[in-house]
């Protein structure tokens, strides 16, 4: 896979790239990952990359020639999938949007910033909108991390143990059961016996059952899909 980040502050972005899963990913050649400043697209002496609104209002919204020039120089060199704007009015991001981004090869994260971009933007190059949640941040690019880490880490291979991005919460609109480690008892606390029984089937049955008796009480909307 391949993602191509568009954005004014690729230095807000560039550590989460830079440790642990992400980080291995791409040394394993799993995930390529640019970054593009977009003032390096702006026409103007100044790098500038926004204007006022037309018909007044507070705060400044993003140019479309930038952003139409950067985004046409990535199509005149590959095919994109889906060309991604990150702002608070797009669909939720959600465990199934991941999992269908993840089979991509070639994906555009466009970052926003201020009130916005022009609208013209959407018209000619967006094939898809993402929020990460019903809040509003300072710009896109955390929202692209977020978006990134969702998807890459669903890249077969990305996860050392096949099985552990399979058994995440929401992949089957349940949540995750319980989970142990040693010792056996800390402070009284004991661990399920059930766990230490050696008995596999018995083990996945008991951990259905929690994963959904904790959805239930947790997150009913989950098991009205
Ligand atoms: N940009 C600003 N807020 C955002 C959000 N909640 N999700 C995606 N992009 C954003």
């Amino acid at each position: 896979m391949r993602i191509d980040i568009i954005t004014v502050l690729p230095e807000l972005m560039e550590s989460p790239f830079q440790a642990s899963i992400l980080k291995r990913a791409q040394e394993k050649g799993l995930v390529e990952v640019y970054f593009h400043q977009l003032r390096d697209f702006s026409t103007n002496k100044y790098k500038q990359i926004d204007d006022t609104p037309y018909g007044g209002g507070a705060g400044m919204v993003m140019m479309i020639e930038p952003i139409d020039k950067c985004i046409s120089k990535l199509k005149s060199e590959r095919e994109y999938d889906e060309i991604i704007y990150l702002t608070p009015d797009g669909e939720t991001l959600n465990q199934k949007i991941a999992n269908n981004l993840s089979i991509k090869e070639n994906l555009i994260f466009l970052c926003g910033h201020y009130k916005g971009i022009d609208q013209r933007v959407r018209e000619l190059h967006i094939t898809k909108e993402i929020s990460i949640g019903d809040f509003v941040l300072t710009g896109g690019e955390l929202a692209a991390c977020v978006l990134a880490d969702s998807i890459i880490r669903l890249i077969p291979g990305v996860i050392g143990d096949e099985q552990s991005a399979l058994t995440d919460s929401f992949q089957d609109n349940l949540l995750s059961p319980p989970i142990f480690t040693r010792p056996e008892v800390y402070k009284d606390l004991e661990v399920p016996k059930i766990l230490l029984s050696g008995n596999f089937a018995k083990i996945e049955e008991w951990r259905h059952e929690q994963a959904v008796e904790i959805t239930t009480k947790k997150r009913p909307d989950l098991l009205e899909n």
